[in-house]
């Protein structure tokens, strides 16, 4: 190691794996938002808590910003390393540690991917029902960092929800160990909480212990189209009205055209404005009868104009793949994210004023709205045109970012709903948080991480 900090990382730790290759700082540099160059100093990929911790102090000795690193499939900037940081992986640190059949709690490291995570539930006849299409690379410690939601929410909520106890390592090297799988747990500040959703500024996640469930029932999967966004709504009231919703998910025709030009395959046939992809209860021939009248009802009232139910796993499948292929037919084209939320009572009046925000602000420019409808949370991605320059389309992103941010603050809503504020929304975070919150934030930083060596410049900029 020519660079004497590494040099003495390495003496500190002989065992530490230690990437410098270009190829590794590029990969492991950058998440899913390819909008920074990434340039980390180098990749460290502890195997024990026991060396999280040494490599902690080490960067608090020498100065050096460690960007905690999950699965990085994040889209809000949270785990990129472009100024010289020290990326510390959790990838070798995926295994489970204990099942509890009494807790129903399973402890897992913190870079345990959610699929396999949701596999080990799974092999003990449970459920751990977080759950979205990153699954296959997103980690467990990424999903704490950034409270992930997801396609259960309306069903299971975030995955605040499902924490029953948090390991992690301070920004001052410290080891916490948070609620150990409580229950019932009265005893003064609830750090566990604080850390979920603080995006590495506050900790390292190096064990989780989970809460899990019973498996949902049989299921049935429905795909909808709609005519008209008023409608939207008012099917959502219905069908949470009349059957056990898992999932109530939307997605434009827009969107649909990318996700079939990436290779799926078509389940409706004609132009329809709107789709949902909706997943229920359907246990037993009761309950597939009443999603059959629902579906009726909501044809009579015009609310939607066709419609399919799965009938196999397979075709299931196929219909969810038009929902979850969204993303990754989106990726080629880097897109411009808004990730926002409103309550679920204010989404029929925001809506309104925001597609006549964007209708006003992106003349000729492809917006492309999916999302959880169910949970209030909207997804918006803006195309760059091709004769549109990175930089000039980017500044024109911004300008209507902060207008969406006063309309979601009139509205009470959210300028992130689960992706995190990370480098991507950090300059809208007054939009959401007032200016004493904003204050009390940075004082717990300083308390956690009192050089502010762990993910600086994310959720906030460091300066005063
Ligand atoms: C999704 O809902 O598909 C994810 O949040 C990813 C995205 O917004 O692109
Ligand atoms: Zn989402």
């Amino acid at each position: 190691m020519s660079d004497p900090r590494l040099a003495d990382l390495s003496c500190r730790l002989p065992e530490l794996r230690l990437l410098t290759a270009a190829g590794d700082l590029e990969h492991y540099g950058r998440d899913w938002t390819r909008r920074w160059t990434p340039a980390p100093l180098a990749i460290a990929l502890p195997a024990t808590v026991d060396e999280v911790q040494a490599i902690v102090r080490w960067a608090n000795e020498h100065a050096v910003a460690v960007v905690p690193s999950g699965g990085r499939t994040g889209l809000s900037g949270g785990a990129v390393a472009a100024n010289g940081e020290l990326v510390l992986s959790m990838e070798r640190m995926n295994r489970v540690l204990d099942f509890n059949a009494v807790d129903r709690t399973l402890t897992v490291q913190g870079g345990m991917i959610l699929q396999q995570v949701q596999e080990a539930a799974q092999g003990h006849g449970l459920l751990y029902p977080v759950d979205f299409a990153a699954r296959g690379s997103c980690s467990i410690g990424g999903n704490i960092a950034t409270n992930a939601g997801g396609i259960r929410v309306i069903r299971h909520g975030n995955t605040r929800e499902w924490i029953a106890g948090l390991k992690v390592v301070t920004g001052g090297g410290d080891l916490l160990e948070l609620n150990r799988g409580l229950v019932k747990n009265s005893s003064g500040y609830d750090f566990r909480q604080l850390l979920i959703g603080s995006e590495g500024t506050l900790g390292i996640v190096v064990e989780a212990t989970l809460k899990l469930t019973d498996p949902p029932p049989p299921s049935q999967v429905m795909l909808l189209a709609l005519p008209d966004m008023d409608a939207l709504m008012e099917v959502f009231a219905l069908f949470r009205a009349q059957l056990s919703l898992q999932a109530f998910e939307f997605f434009t025709d827009q969107a649909l055209r990318h996700v079939l030009a990436h290779g799926a395959q078509r389940a409706i046939d004609g132009d329809h404005p709107y789709y949902v992809v909706t997943e229920f209860d359907a246990a037993d021939e009761t309950q597939r009868e009443a999603a059959l009248a629902v579906f009726g009802q909501a044809l009579e009232q015009g609310w939607v104009s066709d419609g399919v139910i799965a009938q196999s796993e397979a075709q299931a499948a196929a219909l969810w793949r038009l929902r979850e292929g969204i993303t990754e037919s989106l990726a080629p084209r880097r897109p411009y994210k808004n990730d926002v939320s409103v309550r679920i009572s204010a989404v029929p009046g925001f809506l309104c004023e925001m597609q006549a925000l964007l209708a006003n602000e992106y003349p000729g420019i492809e917006v492309i709205w999916f999302g959880h409808i169910g949970d209030g949370n909207l997804h918006i991605n803006v195309l760059r045109p091709h004769d549109l320059d990175e930089p000039a389309f980017l500044a024109r992103c911004e300008k209507v970012t902060r207008l969406l941010a006063n309309t979601l603050h009139c509205h009470g809503g959210s300028i992130s709903a689960e992706h995190g504020i990370g480098l991507v929304k950090r300059a809208y975070l007054e939009s959401t948080r007032s200016a004493v919150e904003i204050v009390l934030m940075r004082g717990v930083r300083k308390v956690f991480d009192p050089r502010g060596i762990l993910n600086p410049g994310k959720l906030f900029t460091e300066s005063s």
